[in-house]
């Protein structure tokens, strides 16, 4: 930012472009190998200058992908409005050089349409994340989950029509299982607004994903794969080697409790941080690098709460492939 507090993004964001970007399943979009998700530490209880820097740090290294939820914060909606004035104070010069995305699936607002899958909370729900985040359309629309009471085809045609709508350029789903992924697949297809990408938990504890058979799905079908809480919210770093940092998220004992951070869990990421020293690596880095190494992974969507843990993560694309048989 130069003295006047005017961000001009820096102009060798993209000397790396070789190794910052992967193609995202059979489509025209190359998404950088490490997103910036938006869940903890963008809301309206954390600084804005500190969610300001650490996008202005993202998007100076090639990372251009920003991963929103209707509601984030907290409060709910508030990482929204954050990217909202980051597009208004920062980034409207920059627009089509981002891909923002955002979701909807879970409780947003009191009574029967504000949440799960209908066609009236997704539509709703969109147009208002449009206005908080200051946007005419989002690159990409997410199911953030699948609803088993809602007519699959109620919420897909929904989605399809805000792509016909030109809210936003493409779809993705989260969590929802591989039979309802395939059905989603066909039927979105057959209406000619292919699905871009599937968000699932992939991380070297939780391989959910590759067990079940959704990234060979996805790898097979032209759908790209983009992996949330790739450090298993922190575990997978050095945080909590040496006991609970009071600012880290488990001190806060609502997502990740310290009751989970179990002797023998502990042992197996002392175990694992010994191996990335051996590779020259933080244990993030080593996570990260195995995660980006899996068959039909796009992207790593990680979190941070400063600068400094996302340059030490974006350092696994340059990294040696760890594979892991713990
Ligand atoms: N689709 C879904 O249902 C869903 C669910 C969850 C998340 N997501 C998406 O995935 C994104 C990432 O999720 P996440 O925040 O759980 O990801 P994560 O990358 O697994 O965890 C991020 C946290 O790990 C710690 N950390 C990161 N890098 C570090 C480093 N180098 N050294 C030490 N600590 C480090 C920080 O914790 P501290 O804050 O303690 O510093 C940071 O906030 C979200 O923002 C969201 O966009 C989607």
């Amino acid at each position: 930012m130069d003295l006047k507090g005017i961000y001009t993004a820096d102009t060798r964001r993209y000397d790396d472009s070789q190794a910052l970007y992967n193609r995202c399943g059979k489509s025209g979009i190359l998404l950088p190998k490490v997103s910036l998700g938006f869940w903890h530490n963008f809301g309206g209880n954390d600084s804005y200058e500190r969610s300001r820097k650490i996008t202005h740090f993202a998007f100076d290294h090639g990372i251009n992908h920003f991963d929103l939820a209707n509601n984030y914060g907290p409060p709910y909606g508030s990482a929204e409005e954050t990217m909202g004035s980051l597009i208004k104070d920062d980034f409207r010069p920059y627009r089509d050089e981002l891909f923002i995305s955002t979701k909807a699936g879970y409780d947003m607002w009191e009574g029967p349409y504000g949440n799960w899958g209908s066609r009236k909370y997704l539509t709703a729900s969109l147009d208002q994340s449009l206005k908080r985040m200051n946007l005419e359309y989002v690159d990409l629309f997410y199911s953030h989950r699948y609803d088993p009471d809602t007519p699959l085809e109620e919420t897909l045609q929904a989605m399809a029509d805000i792509v016909k709508q030109g809210k936003a350029l493409y779809l993705g789903l989260s969590r929802w299982p591989l039979e309802a992924l395939k059905f989603a697949d066909k039927y979105l297809r057959e209406r000619d607004v292919p699905l871009l990408i599937y968000q699932g938990r992939l991380n070297l504890l939780d391989r959910s994903p590759k067990e079940e058979g959704i990234l060979d799905y996805c790898a097979e079908h032209g759908i790209g794969f983009i992996s949330f809480s790739p450090l298993a919210q922190g575990l997978l770093t050095d945080r909590y080697l040496n006991g609970i940092p009071s600012d880290s998220r488990m001190a806060k004992e609502h997502f990740l409790k310290s009751k989970d951070l179990t002797p023998e869990l502990l042992k197996k990421l002392k175990a694992w941080n010994e191996q990335a020293g051996k590779r020259n690596e933080t244990l993030a880095e080593m996570a990260l690098s195995w995660i980006l190494s899996q068959k039909g992974v796009t992207s790593v969507l990680v979190g941070a709460s400063s600068t400094e843990q996302l340059e030490k993560n974006m350092k696994c694309v340059h990294a040696e492939p760890f594979s892991s048989e713990m």
